[in-house]
C-alpha cells in the first residue's frame, strides 16, 4: 500500500501566520505564530500590519514546521493554502509562498477555502464524523450554520445578519478592557461569574440566522447606565459576572440554532468549529444538549478551533488527486462555502 501524500498545510488568511506537514491522520508538525500582540494596541486586526507581518514571519513558519516533521522541502508531496475568505494582503503573502515553495519542490499547489479548513478541523487526526452533518462555524469573522452533504456539497443553513460571534466577544472585552482578542479571557472571567446576574437579550428568527450586535450594544447600555463616577469601580467588582451573562447569553442562542438546525436536516452528528468552539461554557453546555437530544456533538481538539494550517492541509486531503491543477490559482478574499 503506497503512503498517503505528505502535505504541507500554510495558513495566512487573518492575523495567524500558520504551517503544518499532515500525512493520513499523522500529524507530524502544527506551528502558529500569532500576531495579536501587534494588533491589541489598536483592539482589532490592521490589515496592512496583518500582512507585513506574515511576510516577515512566514519563511520561518514554514522552516520550524519541516523541522518538527524532520522533513525536507524535497519530501513534500503537495502544498494546501487558504485562498480564502479573509484579508486580501495576508491571503497574497500566503499564496505566494506556497507556489513559490511548490515550483521550486515541483509539486502541486491548492487553493483551500478557509471555512473548509474550520469543517476539517474535527477530522485532522482522526477519521471524524461522517457526512452528512451540520456544522456550526463560529469564529471571528464569520457565524455560519452549514450542512455538510456527500460529494463535498454544502448548504448555508443561516448565518449572521451583522456580527460574528467572536467578534462580539472581542468587542463587549473591548468594553471591559480585557485587551485583543477577547474571547479567551471572557471565558477566563465567566468561570468565576453569574450567568443570572443580567439578563442580556438573545435574538432569534424563524430561519437559522443569527445576531449579535444587538447584544454587544446591550451590553454597552447597561454599562453606560452606570453613573460614569461609579463605571469603573463596578466594571472592576462585577466584571466577571458581566462576562458571565454575556457569554450565557451567545451559548444560548449557539445551542439552540444547533437544536434547531439537527431537527430541520435530521442529520444525527453535529460539529461546531471555529475560535468561539474553545469556550468552556459553550463546549460544557453543548455536551449537555447531546446528552438529551439524539444527536452527537464532534468539537475540534483546542488547538484546532484557532486559525491554524493542520485543518487546511486536512480539508485539502479530503480531495487529494481528485483535483485538477489550477495554473491561475488566485485569492478570492470573499470566497464562500456554496
Ligand atoms: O477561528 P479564529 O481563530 O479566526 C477566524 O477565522 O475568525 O477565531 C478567532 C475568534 C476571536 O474572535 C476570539 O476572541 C474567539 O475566536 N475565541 C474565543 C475563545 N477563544 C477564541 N471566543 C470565546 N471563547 C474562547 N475561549
Ligand atoms: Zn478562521
Amino acid at each position: 500500500m503506497t503512503a498517503p501524500p505528505l502535505l504541507l498545510g500554510i495558513e495566512t488568511s487573518c492575523d495567524d501566520t500558520a504551517a503544518a506537514v499532515l500525512q493520513g491522520h499523522d500529524l507530524h508538525s502544527n506551528v502558529v505564530s500569532s500576531q495579536h500582540d501587534v494588533h491589541a494596541q489598536y483592539g482589532g486586526i490592521v490589515p496592512e500590519l496583518a500582512s507585513r507581518n506574515h511576510e516577515r514571519y512566514i519563511g520561518p513558519v514554514v522552516r520550524q514546521a519541516l523541522e518538527d516533521a524532520g522533513a525536507s522541502p524535497v519530501d513534500i508531496d503537495g502544498v494546501a493554502v487558504t485562498r480564502g475568505p479573509g484579508l486580501p494582503g495576508a491571503l497574497l503573502v500566503g499564496l505566494s509562498f506556497a507556489k513559490a515553495f511548490a515550483s521550486a519542490c515541483s509539486c502541486p499547489v491548492v487553493g483551500v477555502n478557509h471555512l473548509k479548513g474550520h469543517l476539517y478541523s474535527t477530522h485532522v487526526t482522526a477519521p471524524g464524523p461522517e457526512v452528512p452533518f451540520v456544522s456550526l462555524i463560529v469564529s471571528g469573522g464569520h457565524t455560519q450554520l452549514v450542512h455538510v452533504k456527500p460529494n463535498h456539497t454544502y448548504t448555508v443553513l443561516g448565518q449572521t445578519r451583522d456580527d460574528a460571534a467572536g467578534e462580539a466577544f472581542d468587542k463587549v472585552a473591548q468594553l471591559l478592557n480585557l485587551g485583543y482578542p477577547g474571547g479567551p479571557e471572557v471565558d477566563r472571567l465567566a468561570q468565576q461569574g453569574d450567568p443570572a446576574f443580567h439578563a442580556f437579550p438573545r435574538s432569534k428568527f424563524d430561519d437559522l440566522s443569527f445576531s449579535f450586535s444587538g447584544l454587544k450594544t446591550s451590553v454597552l447600555y447597561f454599562l453606560r447606565d452606570i453613573p460614569e463616577d461609579e463605571r469603573e469601580v463596578f466594571i472592576k467588582q462585577y466584571r466577571a459576572d458581566i462576562c458571565a451573562s454575556f457569554q450565557q447569553a451567545v451559548i444560548d442562542v449557539l445551542v439552540d440554532a444547533v437544536r434547531r438546525a439537527v431537527a430541520q436536516t435530521g442529520v444525527r452528528h453535529a460539529t461546531v468549529v471555529g475560535g468561539v468552539s474553545a469556550n468552556s461554557g459553550l463546549r460544557a453546555a453543548l455536551s449537555r444538549f447531546q446528552e438529551d437530544a439524539n444527536v452527537r456533538i464532534h468539537l475540534p481538539e483546542r488547538r484546532f478551533c484557532m486559525d491554524n494550517a493542520a485543518m487546511i492541509a486536512a480539508a485539502a486531503r479530503a480531495s487529494w488527486g481528485s483535483t485538477l491543477p489550477e495554473p491561475n490559482l488566485d485569492i478570492d478574499p470573499r470566497l464562500s462555502l456554496s
